[in-house]
């Protein structure tokens, strides 16, 4: 989403400015071509040499610079850049952003900016708390800026509260989910995303499980959430960090999935659901650890667990639904039976028992299956670019 894009950084002079510093380094990093304008207070604080050898371009200050880069600087910074961002953003420059005030290159650069302006506010709480900064801050979003909220931790001042500045990365995420949200080519979709296994209780101690890692629906939701859908992901448990920017449901059921889904299923375009679903569980829960006795063995009776997908098939109005099918034999056969049967728009076929498919690897082999029998096979692959090959089907297909 960075990649090319051209952003105007603003820096003001609060002692988060250091970290603007690496802003800058990650946003470059992450493809993105930045120029800085500093206020006066900020070169205080930071030299401007530093800002200038870390975005590759001079750094401007001055209305009346004898040498501007640019001729009308502020003019052409504006038209040049797709975006502006303020971090950190003083309650200063707020105010004077909710003023209209326009002293120096700055705020003159900002007041002439009709691109979208992101704003990183960072002080003292009490600042921060201040009506007359709360306010500005109401107005700019009512004008539609767009306004990171700041960090809560220790602050310069010795107190702990809210008014850090985000860290570089959360902001350069944070840029990206906007960058996405308004371009993305998923941005009017909502997706559902099932990931990991779920876990049938035996006793306080014990489960029925699976070897589902989550990283392949895992995967898709991050990639959804990159191109800007909606993402709803509900997942068994993973060590996996839910991906930053989609709605996280944690369950550990079957049945608190199928719960989970059906809430929200009306409202979803595409559900995606890569989980590993247990299919039967455990008749009786112990409520103490079941303990060993003798040399018996243990009879476990299972009762059959509810097919989600299945009962999504039976109730699917808009939605496109696209399973998943883990196979160690008869891969495709078995697959296209799953179509029919869970009356799916797609399939995700992998034969688990090859080398780099399936549980815990960071790669796939997959075959996509369609209900008109069509079967396109993909190589060997990251499990993020399994995901981008499977939403651009999705992107087809909710086109039609
Ligand atoms: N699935 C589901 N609910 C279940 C079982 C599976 O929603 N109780 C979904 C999975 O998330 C996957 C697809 O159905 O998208 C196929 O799952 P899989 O485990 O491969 O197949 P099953 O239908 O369980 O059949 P079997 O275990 O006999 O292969």
């Amino acid at each position: 989403m960075l990649t090319g894009k051209k952003i105007v950084l603003g820096v003001t002079g609060g002692i988060a400015v250091y970290k603007a510093v690496d802003l800058v380094s990650k946003l470059t990093q992450a493809g993105a071509q930045v120029r800085v304008v500093m206020s006066e207070a900020a070169t205080k604080l930071v030299t401007p040499l530093t800002f200038k050898e870390i975005s590759g371009h001079a750094v401007a200050i001055d209305m009346w610079c004898a040498n501007p880069e640019f001729n009308v600087e502020h003019i052409a910074l504006v038209e040049w850049a797709d975006l502006m961002i303020i971090a950190p953003a003083t309650a200063n420059v707020i105010g004077k952003m909710a003023g209209g005030i326009a002293d120096d290159l700055l705020t003159t650069t900002i007041l002439a900016c009709q691109k979208p302006i992101i704003i990183c506010p960072a002080m003292n709480s009490g600042m921060y708390n201040k009506p007359a900064v709360q306010e500005n801050l109401q107005k700019l979003k009512d004008w539609g800026t767009i306004i990171m909220p700041p960090a809560a931790g220790h602050l310069a001042c010795g107190t702990i509260g809210i008014g850090r500045l985000p860290e570089p990365i959360a902001i350069v995420e944070f840029v990206k989910h906007y960058l996405a949200a308004t371009e993305g080519d998923l941005r009017d979709l909502t997706i559902l995303v099932t990931a990991a296994g779920t876990r049938e209780a035996i006793d306080p101690v014990r489960y029925i499980g699976n070897r589902s890692s989550g990283k392949m629906g895992y995967a898709v939701a991050k990639a959804a959430a990159d191109r800007g859908a909606k993402v709803i992901l509900v997942s068994g448990p993973s060590v996996l960090k839910p991906p930053a920017s989609v709605e996280f449901i944690s369950i550990e059921s079957t049945q608190q999935m199928l719960d989970a889904v059906l809430e929200v299923y009306d409202d979803v375009d595409v559900v995606i659901k890569a989980a590993a679903v247990a299919d039967y569980r455990s008749r009786k829960v112990e409520n103490q650890k079941i303990k060993k006795s003798g040399d018996e063995g243990l009879n476990l009776v299972l009762d059959k667990n509810p097919d989600i997908l299945q009962i999504l098939g039976q109730r699917k109005k808009q939605q496109i639904l696209v399973g998943f099918a883990a196979e160690t034999q008869n891969l495709l056969d078995n697959a296209q039976e799953k179509i029919k049967k869970k009356n799916l728009d797609m399939i995700v076929a992998n034969d688990v028992t090859l080398p780099g498919a399936g549980f815990n690897a960071d790669t796939n082999v997959v075959k996509f299956l369609f209900p008109d029998g069509q079967v396109t096979s993909l190589e060997k692959m990251p499990k993020s670019e399994v995901a981008e090959a499977i939403l651009d089907i999705v992107r087809e297909k909710s086109k039609k």
